[in-house]
């Protein structure tokens, strides 16, 4: 399987209902959603300082400068920072609910969470890659600030950008009732 099917919605497992959940169950549920947005803005912030720098980048080629402009450097490694910061929190983030969470609803939410668990499991594992291979792209980022350890830099952080942001949604879904159900949040 490709990689990035595993993040196409319609071959997603769907969670059933659960019968006897209430709204406040759901609304306990969606403090995962809260968590995800804190996320996202964090991601959007790494991304908006990506852009500056491909911008910093072209504006540097269009003056056909030969030496890198020290804002330019300073700006790869803003963005460097920021993307380590992101591999820590999201780590984080996936080992609590690797720990806590997901073995909870397996165990109590009958066959049909056991299949959504799974595929989020490894969709946790495919982000994991992306993550161990950002943290090691900013090392080389922060160690030789340079275009080509930006380019790839830049792409690690979006294969991770859109992975993170379509599993986030997919879990806070699909666990949206459990979550508070279980007393899981
Ligand atoms: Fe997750
Ligand atoms: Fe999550």
């Amino acid at each position: 399987m490709n990689v990035f099917d595993l993040f196409d919605e319609s071959q997603r497992p769907k969670a059933p209902p659960i019968r006897g959940a209430t709204e406040q169950h759901r609304s306990v549920g969606r403090r995962l959603a809260a968590i995800h947005a804190m996320h996202l803005s964090a991601l959007d912030e790494t991304k908006e300082m990506m852009e500056r720098v491909q911008q910093g980048e072209a504006a540097a080629t269009d003056l056909a400068e030969q030496v890198t402009s020290l804002e330019l450097l300073d700006n790869y490694r803003r963005f460097g920072n920021l993307c380590g910061r992101e591999c820590q929190f999201l780590d984080f983030h996936h080992t609590s609910e690797d720990n806590e969470i997901f073995p909870a609803i397996a165990q109590n939410g009958g066959e049909e969470f056991k299949r959504v668990i799974a595929r989020l499991t490894e969709e946790h594992a495919v982000i994991h890659r992306l993550l161990e291979t950002l943290a090691m792209n900013v090392v080389d980022l922060q160690t030789e600030p340079s275009s080509a350890n930006f380019v790839r830099t830049r792409s690690t952080f979006e294969a991770l950008y859109r992975a993170v942001g379509s599993h986030f949604n997919y879990e806070q879904t699909e666990l949206e009732e459990a979550i508070g159900y279980y007393g899981l949040l």
